[in-house]
């Protein structure tokens, strides 16, 4: 079962939209997907789930179904991990539902990362819950894939979930705030990788039996959110932007050395340039579906049909390149 993020400190770069268009699209081409909405602002499950349901599983003495729900016990002190819930979206498809309360938990990872050091196993129980309970989730749907959202930001509950993911997706957009992003993001992954790799070593031997995640966080390839189209304020930095991710990315993120150079050669890091389908987006969030599923009954007719079609094939092509970049066998 492979495990992969979606990242970046920066906000608004598609990163939810991306994880729930690529949940679909795995589901499509026949592998068991869990999609694991691991950022606060839950925005991932109110795509996935009706407003009735969202109300259900967010009640006030809720939280059984979420995400939240499996890690309290272990946050309260009163038990380890529990069962996690997985929403049933489709075949091939569940959703480790998302939690506003999440955010609860960021406190916890906080002052339990530096007790790995000192070898304490409830240091070790609560930095791996989120993992675990990923690694349930998935078992009990027999996953071949977990795809991981998070929120924008380099904060303790982040370092847990990249922790748990095997692969990291850098969604990105062609502007100045993302390549300072990079500059963070890039040593930050990095950082938190040695780090976890470290606490590993002093585990200790009370939790032999406690399964750990490797902390991989294996820098997949970066996908470029193409702005919106502004015919009254045409957007003359982009091709600038476009021409330095690729040094950029090399630099930051694969921490490999050599000066900035702009250059015009496809780079191997490349995941996807993806188009910005403007109102088909709005029409899919509204027909709960993934673009490339919408019909003219859900308002995409017309010049539409031809932008679903290619959506289709965009999200396809996307999804084959990450599972060659991350070694995930497609059926
Ligand atoms: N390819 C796209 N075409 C059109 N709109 C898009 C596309 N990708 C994302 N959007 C829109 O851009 C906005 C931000 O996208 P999204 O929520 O996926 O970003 P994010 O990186 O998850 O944001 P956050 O950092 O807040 O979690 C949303 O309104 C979304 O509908
Ligand atoms: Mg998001």
């Amino acid at each position: 079962m492979k495990t992969i993020a979606f990242f970046n400190n920066k906000g608004g770069v598609g990163k939810t939209s991306l994880v729930y268009h690529l949940s679909w699209m795995y589901a499509d081409l026949g592998l068991n997907v869990i999609a694991a909405d691991l950022d606060p602002q839950a925005n991932l499950t109110s795509m996935f789930l009706e407003d009735e349901r969202l109300e259900e599983v967010w009640s006030d003495n809720g939280h059984e179904q979420t995400v939240y729900g499996a890690f309290r016990p272990l946050l309260d002190g009163t038990g380890d991990v529990a069962a996690p819930h997985v929403e049933d979206i489709s075949p091939g498809l569940g959703l480790v539902v998302g939690d506003l309360a999440l955010g609860n938990a960021e406190d916890e990872l906080s002052g339990q990362w530096p007790d790995c050091l000192d070898r304490k196993p409830r240091a070790f129980r609560v930095l791996s819950g989120l993992w675990r309970i990923l690694m349930a989730a998935g078992k009990s749907v027999e996953a071949d894939l977990v795809l991981i959202d998070v929120g924008p930001n380099l904060g303790a509950l982040n370092r847990a979930a990249l922790v748990a993911a095997q692969d990291v997706v850098i969604p990105l957009a062609p502007d100045l705030y993302s390549m300072q992003g990079l500059r963070n993001l890039g040593p930050t992954l990095r950082r938190w990788r040695a780090e976890w790799e470290e606490r590993l070593e002093r585990r200790p031997g009370s939790i032999v039996d406690l399964a750990l995640p490797g902390g991989e966080m294996h820098p997949a390839g970066y996908v470029v959110l193409q702005p919106a189209v502004r015919l009254d304020r045409p957007v003359k930095a982009y091709g600038r932007w476009m021409g330095r991710i690729p040094d950029e990315y090399r630099l930051s993120v694969l921490g490999e050395s050599g000066s900035l150079q702009v250059t015009t050669k496809p780079d191997p890091n490349s995941l996807a340039t993806l188009k910005h389908y403007r109102s088909l987006m709005p029409l899919a969030q509204e027909a709960r579906k993934p673009i490339f599923s919408l019909k003219p009954a859900d308002g995409a007719f017309g010049g539409h049909t031809a932008a679903v079609r290619d959506c289709y094939n965009d999200f396809r092509k996307l999804a084959s390149h990450i599972a060659a970049r991350s070694g995930l066998a497609m059926p």
